[in-house]
């Protein structure tokens, strides 16, 4: 007979947060642990644990399950989209944590992509019911440098863009949310046809011009770094 899961949800940053509040509002037997709290106590909580997430920062979760880890039959899971490990299963959530929850029924819907030889999402996870997909793990690293330069980087870009409306040009960032929501939307509906703008229509005077007026700013070094892929790109 399958033992009643209970997990031991190990950390106290961003996802471990996100996922206490998932787990909490699924009705899902857990506990917690940081490492703020006593080590005792994360040993009588491992020993009461059937599947134990690590929910702590990727450089650390190798040495963590070695050195403070005892042995246990517990299922041990990571949720770093990069790391390939022997120690732990990885469930990568593809999705982006903040400081700030979403709504319960978001958490339903966010996709997991699972090592390749991870055990059936029933048992990896019980009690969720999340949409989820397998990767073979010599393909993490690639995945997963594809995810932080698309959504990470596009974030730093949009932050620039908000800031400097707001600190140098004196506009409401807010002006450019709709801008920002119908680029994502054309996107989702047809990645092809989604880029605009003097890049696409080869409006080499304005590019100089951007190029020009960017000379001292950091961002420069981008703007060219993306000519270069575009140029590189129309031939791919
Ligand atoms: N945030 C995201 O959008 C996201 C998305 C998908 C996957 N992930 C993955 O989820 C995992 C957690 O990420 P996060 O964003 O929640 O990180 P985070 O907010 O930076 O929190 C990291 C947590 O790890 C703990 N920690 C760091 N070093 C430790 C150690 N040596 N021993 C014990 N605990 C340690 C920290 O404890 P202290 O507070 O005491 O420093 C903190 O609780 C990572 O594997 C990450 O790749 C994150």
């Amino acid at each position: 007979m399958r033992q009643v899961p209970h997990y031991l949800l190990i950390g106290s940053g961003r996802v471990a947060r996100h996922f206490s509040f998932y787990f909490e509002k699924r009705h899902l037997s857990f506990s917690t642990w940081h490492r703020n709290q006593p080590i005792q106590t994360l040993h009588q909580r491992v020993e009461q644990a059937t599947h134990i997430l690590l929910a702590i920062s990727d450089d650390a979760i190798e040495s963590f399950i070695e050195n403070t880890l005892p042995a246990t039959p517990a299922t041990l899971i990571h949720f770093s989209g990069s790391l390939v490990t022997k120690k732990a299963y990885g469930a990568h959530p593809l999705m982006t944590f903040n400081q700030q929850l979403y709504d319960e029924t978001y958490y339903t819907n966010i996709p997991f992509v699972l090592d390749h030889d991870a055990p059936d999402f029933a048992d990896l996870l019980p009690g969720l019911s999340n949409p989820h997909a397998r990767l073979h793990t010599t393909l993490k690293i690639k995945y997963h440098a594809l995810c932080v330069l698309a959504a990470n980087f596009s974030c730093i870009l949009w932050k620039k863009l908000f800031t400097a409306f707001e600190n140098e040009l004196q506009l409401a960032p807010e002006l450019a949310h709709p801008l920002l929501r119908q680029q994502m939307n054309n996107l989702m509906h047809d990645p092809r046809t989604a880029l605009t703008g003097p890049l696409v229509r080869k409006d080499l005077q304005t590019i100089s011009k951007h190029l020009n007026i960017l000379t001292d700013d950091p961002f420069c070094t981008i703007y060219q770094a993306f000519l270069s892929l575009g140029l590189h790109h129309e031939h791919s």
